[in-house]
């Protein structure tokens, strides 16, 4: 499955990814705002991608850049609820040398397009911590809109201010609608 959009593209993941995806993983600053497992070593990743690709309510694509064909980061959708149409999305850019140059917003959208054209989802929602400045100012160029904050305890025992955010289906459609969803098996 592949997916385009303005500056990058979205596909299943390979083997040859798997290093990509470790060293992400791996790297603290990348590591700091996600919340959730990433793999950190190649075995683990292997076992992360296959158990998403059992899933029926996940799905994980490799985001990669159009200009030079390169890996640069990944992106999901977890949780996706069939009945009630909604799914939540994680991202993450892993080559931070590439943040701030959109290709963050324009994987989102690109995704957001194959949820809503293509999967008939109705909203999508994510969670991300009050202090992750460009990651709120991305996802409000996809889109989403604040619903709520709400204080979540991290695995180290921390607590932080996090933001429920979510786009529904019409109103995304009516600011990104120009282009349609796009996929090639
Ligand atoms: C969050 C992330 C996906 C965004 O991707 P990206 O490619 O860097 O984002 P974009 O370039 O599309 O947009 C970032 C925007 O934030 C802005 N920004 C950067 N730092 C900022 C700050 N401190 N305050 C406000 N805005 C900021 C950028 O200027 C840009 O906005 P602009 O296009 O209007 O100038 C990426 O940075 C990343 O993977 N970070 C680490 C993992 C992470 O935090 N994931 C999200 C967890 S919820």
């Amino acid at each position: 499955m592949l997916m385009s959009g303005d500056k990058v593209r979205l596909r299943l993941a390979t083997p040859d990814d798997f290093p990509h995806i470790v060293s992400w993983g791996r790297d603290e600053k990348v590591a700091q705002d996600l919340e959730g497992d990433y793999p950190t070593t190649l075995e683990e990743c292997a076992a992360w991608l296959q158990t998403i690709k059992s899933d029926r309510h996940a799905l994980h694509y490799v985001i990669v850049s159009l200009h030079d064909d390169r890996p640069i980061g990944d992106i999901q959708l977890d949780h996706i609820t069939w009945r009630s149409g909604d799914g939540e999305l994680r991202i993450r850019i892993g080559e931070r040398h590439l943040w701030d140059q959109g290709f963050g917003t324009d994987a989102v959208i690109t995704l957001l397009r194959y949820a809503f054209l293509n999967m008939r989802l109705s909203c999508i929602y994510l969670r991300v911590f009050a202090s992750n400045l460009r990651a709120i100012r991305c996802y409000e160029k996809a889109g989403f809109r604040k619903e709520g904050r709400l204080m979540r305890r991290t695995a180290e025992g921390q607590e932080r201010e996090t933001f429920l955010m979510s786009v529904r289906r019409a109103d995304f459609l009516r600011t990104h609608s120009a282009k349609e969803g796009t996929q090639t098996a």
